[in-house]
């Protein structure tokens, strides 16, 4: 009896399954290794002193992914595996759709042969789109998206939709992650993008290590508390928490698709997030404010009710430990 996570090796993959393992559950990764290493299965035994099974195999590969299910008795998936750089996806949108569809159909095609019908997926709150409401609740329908990637979440969404009307023995978790930042307390694993990253924290990090002069804040005149965009931060370790309390609800239940916001309910602008990793970390973080960034959404966060009811399931880390866990890992990287 084993959780198959998909994406394993990657940031909130590897995360989760150090979540599981302490949970005592058996653990098998499939990963290409297309944006993670194989050094994190090491780290994943220095935290949690197991071994975990690992495949590497890209999850298109059907026939390859049916002998994972053959040789393991897999009961429930996390499906983590997927391209997720949005500037990148709008330069490759084929290579986007293929591995981000084909990979989840393909996947889906083979648990459904296995007979094993209960998935965890990672969605992302892009599925709202561009609406005008700024806090986000489940309730609201799937919005406009902007750019390949994020149309590849709400497609899937819709793919696992359309499953669950055709079979409703399946028992489906949705789980819409707003702005995931920070790292393992050890410092072992966390996000390391390759190139110059896109997100704010990576690129804080590039700017605090010195290895990238200053950061550009996009933009300072959006009708936000300072003027800066503002998100919902949520440290990586609570998300990969909300993971588990999915697993949870899908080990006890039969059936059902369910939808989940995972973020921490409170908006967070740039500058606070640059004011706490100067003030937690002693360090200084040079910036300069510059035009808006094109496609950014001036402020949005997550109505994070529903999860606490029925996962009891909420964000217990505070901004600080996002900051100072983040560096921390940046530092030994
Ligand atoms: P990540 O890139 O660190 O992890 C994804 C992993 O999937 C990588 O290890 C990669 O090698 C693997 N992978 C990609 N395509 C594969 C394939 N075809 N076969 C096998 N392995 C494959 O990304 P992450 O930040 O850990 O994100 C995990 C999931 O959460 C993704 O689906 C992402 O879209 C989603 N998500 C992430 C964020 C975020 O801000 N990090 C926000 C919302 C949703
Ligand atoms: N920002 C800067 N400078 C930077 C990078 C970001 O000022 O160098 C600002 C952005 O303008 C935004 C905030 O920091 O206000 C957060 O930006 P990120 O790029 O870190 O995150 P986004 O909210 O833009 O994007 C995230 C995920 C996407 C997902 C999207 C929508 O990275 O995968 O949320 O949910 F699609």
């Amino acid at each position: 009896m084993a959780i198959l996570v998909t994406g394993g090796t990657g940031y909130i993959g590897s995360h989760t399954v150090v979540e599981l393992i302490e949970k005592g559950k058996d653990v098998v990764i499939v990963d290409n290794l297309v944006n993670s290493s194989i050094d994190v299965i090491d780290y994943i035994k220095q935290i949690t002193g197991k071994t975990v099974k690992f495949y590497n195999l890209d999850i298109r590969n059907e026939e390859a992914l049916d002998k994972v299910f053959k040789e393991n008795k897999i009961t429930e998936v996390i499906h983590f595996a997927g391209l997720k750089a949005v500037p990148e996806s709008v330069k490759k949108p084929l290579e986007y759709y293929d591995n981000n569809l084909t990979g989840t159909l393909v996947l889906l095609k083979v648990m459904r042969e296995n007979d094993c019908k209960k998935i965890v997926f990672s969605s992302s709150a892009t599925v709202y789109g561009n609406n005008g409401e700024i806090k986000y609740v489940e309730t609201m329908e799937r919005g406009k998206t902007t750019n390949p990637y994020g149309t590849t979440k709400s497609m899937i969404e819709n793919i696992l939709e359309d499953l669950y009307k055709s079979d409703n023995t399946w028992g489906i978790v949705i789980l819409r992650y707003f702005n995931p930042i920070g790292a393992h307390s050890s410092g072992l694993i966390g996000d390391n993008p390759n190139g110059i990253p896109n997100n704010l924290m990576p690129y804080i990090q590039r700017v605090a290590s010195g290895k990238l002069a200053e950061l550009s804040v996009y933009g300072n005149d959006y009708e936000t508390k300072d003027g800066t965009g503002v998100r919902d931060y949520i440290h990586v370790v609570d998300l990969a928490k909300g993971h588990l309390k999915a697993i949870e609800k899908l080990e006890k239940e039969e059936n059902g698709l369910n939808i989940y916001n995972l973020g921490s309910g409170k908006g967070c602008s740039v500058l606070e997030i640059i004011n706490t990793f100067e003030s937690v970390n002693a360090i200084k973080v040079p910036y300069k404010i510059v035009e808006r960034r094109a496609g950014d959404l001036p402020e949005y966060f997550a109505d994070a009710q529903k999860a606490k009811k029925e996962l009891n399931w909420e964000t217990e880390k505070t901004l600080e430990d996002m900051c100072r866990d983040a560096w921390n890992f940046a530092k030994n990287h």
